[in-house]
Order: C-alpha cells, then sequence, then structure tokens
C-alpha cells in the first residue's frame, strides 16, 4: 500500500485553499480499509477520512493520516413492491449517481442534483435541497469503524439525521462517532409511487415559465441543474463549500421581534413550530454580498456562499466568516453557524 508524503491538496478541496496531508492514502477497496488499520506504523494514530473536499475550509496542513476515500460502484439491490433499494459505493460522485439513478429509471433524488461531493459525505451532512433531504430517501449505509476495523451498518435512526447533520458530525465523547468512521457503502430507498416535490419558490416559476404543471424526475433533474448553475458558483471555477451557513431556527417570539425591527425578512413556518430563518437574507441585509476580506469573499449571486477570489487561506475564509457571524449577530441577534467542517 502507497503512503504519499506531503500531497497538495488544492485539488481535493472545494475552496481550492493550499494546504497538504503530510502522509495519504488512498482507499480504492474493504481490503485497503483493513491493512490501514492494522498497519503496525498507524495503529492507534488519528485518521482524516477525505471525501470530494466539498466541505471543509482547510487552516493548515493535515497531520492525521488522511484516507482519500476512491471505492467506486453502484448497484440495484432489490425492486421490491413499494421501492428500488439502490447502493453506491462512497467514493461515487454524488450528482454522477443521482444522475444514473434517473436514467436506470428510479426516480427519487432529483432536486438534490448537482450538490457537490461523494456519496460517502452525503449522510454526514444529511445535504438537501429544494425541499428533499437525504434522509428522505435513505435506506441504510456500511461504515467501519477506524480504530478495531469492525464493520457495521447503520439505519437511519442510529444515524441520528438532523438538518445538515448526523452522527458523524458529533465528537466521540458524546455518542458520536466523528473522527473514527469510515463510511464505504450507502443505500436509498427510491419509492416507486414517485411525487414531484415542486414546493420551493424557484420551481414554482420554473412551471409557470414552462407551463409544464407536471414535470417528470428527468424534467425536475434538468430544472434543478438551471438554477443552481444560475445562481451558485461552480467549484470548478470558483472555490466555494456551497453555503456556509446554516439556516438558524427561532422561536416563533424572537421572529415576530425581529420582523417588527426588520419587516422584509426571509422565514419559513417549520413542522415543530418553530421559524426558519434564511441566513443569505440575513448576511445580505447586513451588507456583505460581494464584499471580501483579503482573498476570500461573498459571493455576489448568494451571500450564503463565501468563495476564494484567488490564493484564498483557510485563516482569510474564517476571518471573513467571523466577521459576517459578528455583523449579522449585532444586528439580529443570532448566532450563525458554519456548515462546513474546518480543519
Ligand atoms: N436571500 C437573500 N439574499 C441572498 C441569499 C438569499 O435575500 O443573498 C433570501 C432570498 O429571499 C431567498 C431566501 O433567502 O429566497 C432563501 O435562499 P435560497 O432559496 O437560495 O436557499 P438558501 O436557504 O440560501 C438552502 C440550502 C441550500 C439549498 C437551497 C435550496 C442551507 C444552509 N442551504 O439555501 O443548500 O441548495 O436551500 O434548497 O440550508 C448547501 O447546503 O451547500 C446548499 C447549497
Amino acid at each position: 500500500m502507497l503512503i504519499e508524503k506531503n500531497v497538495p491538496l488544492e485539488s481535493c478541496n472545494s475552496f481550492r485553499i493550499v494546504a497538504k496531508a503530510n502522509c495519504m492514502v488512498r482507499i480504492a477497496s474493504l481490503t485497503d480499509i483493513e491493512t490501514i488499520v492494522a498497519h503496525p506504523d498507524w495503529l492507534g494514530r488519528s485518521k482524516f477520512v477525505l471525501g470530494g473536499g466539498s466541505n471543509i475550509v482547510l487552516t493548515g496542513d493535515i497531520k492525521p493520516l488522511v484516507l482519500k476515500v476512491e471505492m467506486k460502484g453502484r448497484r440495484l439491490l432489490e425492486d421490491n413492491a413499494k421501492a428500488f433499494i439502490v447502493e453506491a459505493d462512497a467514493g461515487e460522485n454524488w450528482h454522477d449517481f443521482v444522475a444514473w439513478t434517473l436514467e436506470q429509471g428510479y426516480p427519487g433524488l432529483e432536486n438534490m442534483a448537482l450538490i457537490p461531493g461523494t456519496v460517502g459525505a452525503a449522510p454526514v451532512q444529511n445535504i438537501g435541497a429544494y425541499g428533499v433531504e437525504l434522509q428522505d430517501r435513505f435506506d441504510s449505509l456500511d461504515a467501519v469503524d477506524l480504530q478495531s476495523g469492525r464493520m457495521f451498518t447503520l439505519n437511519a435512526a442510529q444515524c441520528a439525521f438532523g438538518y445538515r447533520d448526523s452522527v458523524f458530525k458529533h465528537s466521540s465523547s458524546s455518542i458520536g462517532l466523528a473522527g473514527r468512521t469510515l463510511i464505504t457503502r450507502v443505500r436509498f430507498s427510491l419509492p416507486k409511487l414517485w411525487k414531484a416535490v415542486l414546493g420551493y419558490a424557484d420551481l414554482e416559476r420554473k412551471i409557470f415559465e414552462s407551463g409544464i404543471a407536471q414535470p417528470s424526475a428527468q424534467q425536475i433533474f434538468q430544472w434543478i441543474c438551471d438554477i443552481r448553475r444560475s445562481k451558485l458558483p461552480d467549484p470548478l471555477v470558483i472555490g466555494n463549500a456551497g453555503s456556509f451557513f446554516k439556516n438558524p431556527s427561532v422561536t416563533p417570539e424572537q421572529c415576530a421581534d425581529i420582523i417588527a425591527r426588520d419587516p422584509k425578512i426571509v422565514y419559513y413556518h417549520l413542522a415543530d413550530g418553530s421559524v426558519k430563518l434564511a441566513a443569505g437574507w440575513l448576511i445580505d441585509a447586513c451588507g456583505w454580498k460581494g464584499k471580501s476580506v483579503g482573498n476570500a469573499g461573498v459571493y455576489e449571486k448568494q451571500a450564503l456562499v463565501l468563495v476564494n477570489r484567488g490564493g484564498a487561506t483557510g485563516g482569510e475564509v474564517m476571518t471573513l466568516a467571523k466577521a459576517i457571524q459578528t455583523s449579522v449577530y449585532e444586528r439580529f441577534g443570532i448566532r450563525l453557524e458554519p456548515e462546513p467542517v474546518v480543519v
């Protein structure tokens, strides 16, 4: 097994931040994981799992051994009365997997088209867009405990999915699995009784403009790609990690208090009685759209996305993020929480 030294990570993170992995190993099979877990040089030492690198901010070189997940494969496991059960290996590109499911005639993931990253990283974040979250289509996943080498399977309840959250984002001091787990395969349950999810304003606009009242999954996939391309920067052109902050939840009282001061605020009522505020609007209202700190900036078309204007360091990104958090807190009394993992 080849352990590469001083590996440049610029092309391995969607922010395109310059940093190195002191040591990196490419994981292309379960055997590779077994080998590295049992490797005498790395026994008991911390490891860092890297998928597509689309949800991380690198603030320096990575000292733990980097495990670059490159396992590929996707397959139909089961075709039962209710659903297609489809499985993909962790190193598959998420968008390519979504496109493949649609080509095979298994709809259900179309609203999550073009989300950057890998299949293995998708449950960590419980990725979601345009009214569908990974947990809505999730069946189960296989993973490896990097300390013991033990393989295990988790169902949705065991993954403890929340809004951009799961058991994989919490450290092992609580009940979490962060820092000690490598997800190897993910299975999805794509219901045969497919129903289009069209509740978002951007999609309603597409229906209105096209005159297509009952779009197919393929049509929705195309619309989502068009919408995302029109307002989110392509990481291959401008480095970024998608939404940089989570949309904060507040109580109806807190929301009423903000509306009294800022009647234009964008918010959504959630089923549990709380209110979700559009973080992009809060940041925009504080005048950040298009602004920069050093080489890190706020995207011109969507204030929720921080971008690398060329040569930005992770430190510059975090300085900008903190300045945004401070101004949103001072104006609205709301603490924005970053979505990406800061390394
Ligand atoms: N808005 C502004 N100014 C801005 C940005 C947004 O006023 O600069 C307001 C607009 O009124 C807009 C509202 O905020 O209607 C919400 O914005 P948008 O519909 O673009 O969605 P979002 O809340 O910014 C979330 C997800 C995205 C996902 C979209 C669509 C989070 C943190 N982000 O963004 O996910 O694609 O909804 O479902 O939940 C990601 O996580 O990386 C991501 C891109």
